[in-house]
């Protein structure tokens, strides 16, 4: 399971916590470090709905230090409207990894890697990640259009987008969407992915925030458990209920930016993601979550891919000696 992003992150498995903007708090993040991935903290996670970002993060990359003697990373989404500030203070702190996205990497790149930090970028199609590479990141996360949140307005998924992003920069590439298991890590390595990044999962966890209804509501939906929304501003894959039939609605019925935005409101999502009121606010989620049969510790997540690897490629081994080895009648 060693691979070049084992070795740039320094961690046991090439298997990431993604980002989650509310949720992906310093306890979410110090389990799935303690067990071998890499953690990830969100600025807004761990923060009461009216609170101040970097402040909270700032309280989240302390409590990190207790909790984890492991690497973790912070994730920085540039579209907000503190990327900047957020920046100074992971620059300021102890932390060595950064993940951006939602952004132009060439923003912040030169600024972090002069203060010798390791920096990913989230990118979802061959352009993206061509321009990332040429930003000096150390490895981009190629995130397909099963992915839950913020997703490209390409629409490529990761069955495509993988061997070719793999094809076209030399850097490492890491593999987002529509992973939650051993058979999904397998497939993205063969695909050229050098590690996962997995978010769905990580929302049906113990150590995160969210509420019961919403890891509840991960649990129980199906292969049509989501709907992609807000096509026409920045397309979103969330759980398909009443709030996001609703967006959807907006968008066939060609509604203004400014009437979508609105019904999407501010602050909105932590009334579905943190309280449970999956009818108010966007409830992120990716297809993978039809995958999703319970809600385990962070650390079982990672164990599981990690132990059913063997069984899966003893399989494909299987497979390999039927296809190939085969005695032919010509
Ligand atoms: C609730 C939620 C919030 C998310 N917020 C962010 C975010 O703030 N920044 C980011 O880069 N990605 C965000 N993502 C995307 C994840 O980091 C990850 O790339 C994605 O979920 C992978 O696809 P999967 O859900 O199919 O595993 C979010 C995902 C979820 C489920």
């Amino acid at each position: 399971m060693k691979t070049r992003v084992c070795d740039i992150l320094n961690i046991k498995y090439p298997i990431i916590q993604g980002g989650m903007l509310w949720l992906a708090d310093v306890n979410l993040a110090s389990a799935v470090s303690n067990a071998g991935g890499l953690g990830v903290i969100s600025p807004y996670a761990g923060m009461a709905k009216d609170g101040e970002p970097l402040e909270n993060l700032e309280i989240q990359i302390d409590k990190a230090g207790v909790l984890t003697d492991s690497p973790f990373g912070v994730n920085i989404p540039l579209d907000l409207k503190q990327s900047g500030s957020l920046i100074d203070l992971i620059i300021k702190k102890d932390v060595n990894i950064v993940i951006t996205a939602a952004g132009n990497p060439g923003d912040y790149t030169e600024l972090l890697k002069n203060n010798g930090k390791i920096v990913l970028h989230v990118v979802s199609t061959v352009r993206q990640a061509k321009k990332a590479e040429e930003s000096g990141i150390d490895a981009v996360i190629a995130e397909g259009f099963e992915a839950a949140g913020h997703i490209g307005a390409d629409e490529l998924t990761l069955f495509s987008l993988i061997p070719q992003v793999a094809d076209a920069i030399s850097m490492p590439v890491i593999a987002a969407g529509g992973i939650s298991d051993t058979r999904g890590f397998v497939a993205a390595m063969a695909l050229g992915a050098e590690g996962v990044q997995m978010g769905t999962r990580f929302v049906a966890v113990d150590e995160n925030p969210a509420a019961k209804e919403y890891k509840q509501a991960i649990i129980d939906a199906d292969d049509t458990g989501t709907i992609v929304t807000s096509r026409s501003i920045s397309p979103a894959r969330s759980l398909k209920t009443v709030f996001s039939q609703q967006l959807t609605e907006m968008d066939r019925s060609n509604a203004s930016t400014e009437d979508i935005r609105k019904f999407i409101g501010y602050r909105r999502s932590p009334d579905a993601q943190l309280d449970g009121r999956l009818d108010q606010g966007e409830a992120f989620a990716g297809e993978s979550a039809g995958l999703i049969k319970k809600v385990v510790s962070a650390a079982m997540v990672v164990e599981e891919i990690v132990e059913g690897y063997e069984k899966v490629v003893t399989k494909i081994e299987r497979l390999k000696k039927t296809l190939f080895n085969k005695d032919t009648q010509d």
